[in-house]
């Protein structure tokens, strides 16, 4: 495995990234601090949750289109970022092995736990392919990726709903330059929808994702030396119809201080004072096309599921 983040700078950004989240107004934290061991498999326990439905639904775009990708793009080196366990990636691999181009699998996810799980399990799945996982953050570190001349990288799961527009602008112009012309991006994208579907994805009756949505504060305790009780929050899911984003808070259930020993920081909360953990950003075909469009990329093929709830976006960089 390739490390291009080690222990001191997660660690480094960590501080970093509490300290200015906490002394915003209004406060927030990046999303991914989710995700350390024990969040990595909360995020697992949501994709089968019931109201989950962007992971299945996904996953049956993937079924009946792999072959179809493989066929289209004949690249020789699948790159996934923010691969998690690379549960559906398995479809593409599998279709993309059946074509015979593909002879390698670069997955890179912050997440080292996760990602060696995943690599461990599908370096015995795949024996023939080489699978080199990549300890980094998709968003500064892209230009590490192995070089090639026929790549393609997925970037599934909606993650790049994750990202704020801004953010999301430039890790698109980003991930283009560091592609050839002809190289491809394969995109999943959750739509915009009913908020009556949306809401519960995001606010499940087993409360697995509120469990999920507390995890960042246990991990700023274990890291950061803080004194943060996470029952002291709410989990609060919110469809914002202007940005058209799901928006994850933690609701302060009473006025408290929570001291940061690590930053030596206290921080006060008022009784419903939120914490913005995440935006989970929903979008539609042709809004989507133009931001592809802005970064350097063609959409040459669009699919979705018969709801059209969530979107498999198939773009190519295009010539300068
Ligand atoms: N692709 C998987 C997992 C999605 S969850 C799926 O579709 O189910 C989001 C994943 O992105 C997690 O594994 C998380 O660890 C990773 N992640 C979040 N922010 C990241 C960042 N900035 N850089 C790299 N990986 C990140
Ligand atoms: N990429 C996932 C999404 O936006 C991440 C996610 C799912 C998530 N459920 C969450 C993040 C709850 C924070 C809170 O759908």
């Amino acid at each position: 495995m390739i490390r291009l983040l080690d222990d001191q700078d997660l660690a480094r950004s960590l501080r970093a990234d509490v300290r200015a989240g906490l002394t915003a107004a209004p406060k927030k934290l990046p999303p991914k601090w989710f995700y350390d061991s024990r969040g990595s498999e909360l995020f697992e326990e949501i994709t089968r949750l019931p109201e989950y439905y962007p992971t299945r639904t996904e996953r049956a775009i993937l079924t009946l289109r792999a072959p179809e990708i493989a066929r289209i793009t004949e690249a020789k080196t699948l790159v996934e970022l923010g691969s998690g366990s690379s549960e559906k990636t398995r479809l593409l691999l599998d279709a993309m092995l059946g074509h015979g181009t593909l002879g390698s699998f670069v997955p890179l996810d912050v997440s080292d736990a996760a990602l060696s799980a995943a690599v461990a399990a599908l370096s015995d799945t795949y024996p023939g392919l080489s699978v080199s996982g990549v300890v980094g953050d998709f968003v500064r570190h892209l230009q590490h990726l192995p070089d090639g001349d026929s790549r393609m990288v997925a970037f599934l799961g909606g993650t790049i709903g994750n990202l704020e527009p801004v953010e999301r602008a430039s890790f698109l112009a980003g991930l283009r330059a560091v592609l050839h012309e002809g190289e491809w991006l394969l995109l999943g994208a959750d739509l915009v929808k009913d908020p009556a579907v949306l809401v519960p994805a995001y606010d499940d009756a087993a409360g697995v994702t509120a469990d999920f949505n507390r995890n960042v504060l246990r991990v700023i305790n274990r890291e950061l030396g803080a004194d943060f009780d996470p029952s002291a929050f709410e989990h609060v899911a919110v469809w914002s119809p202007g940005p058209e984003w799901m928006e994850m808070r933690l609701r302060s259930r009473r006025d408290q201080f929570v001291r940061i020993n690590d930053l030596d920081l206290t921080v006060e909360f008022a009784d419903g004072e939120d914490l913005l953990t995440e935006i989970s950003a929903k979008f539609r075909r042709d809004s989507l096309a133009g931001e592809l469009a802005e970064a350097g990329f063609e959409l040459r093929h669009w699919w979705t599921d018969p709801r059209s709830w969530f979107g498999l976006a198939l773009a190519q960089v295009a010539h300068r």
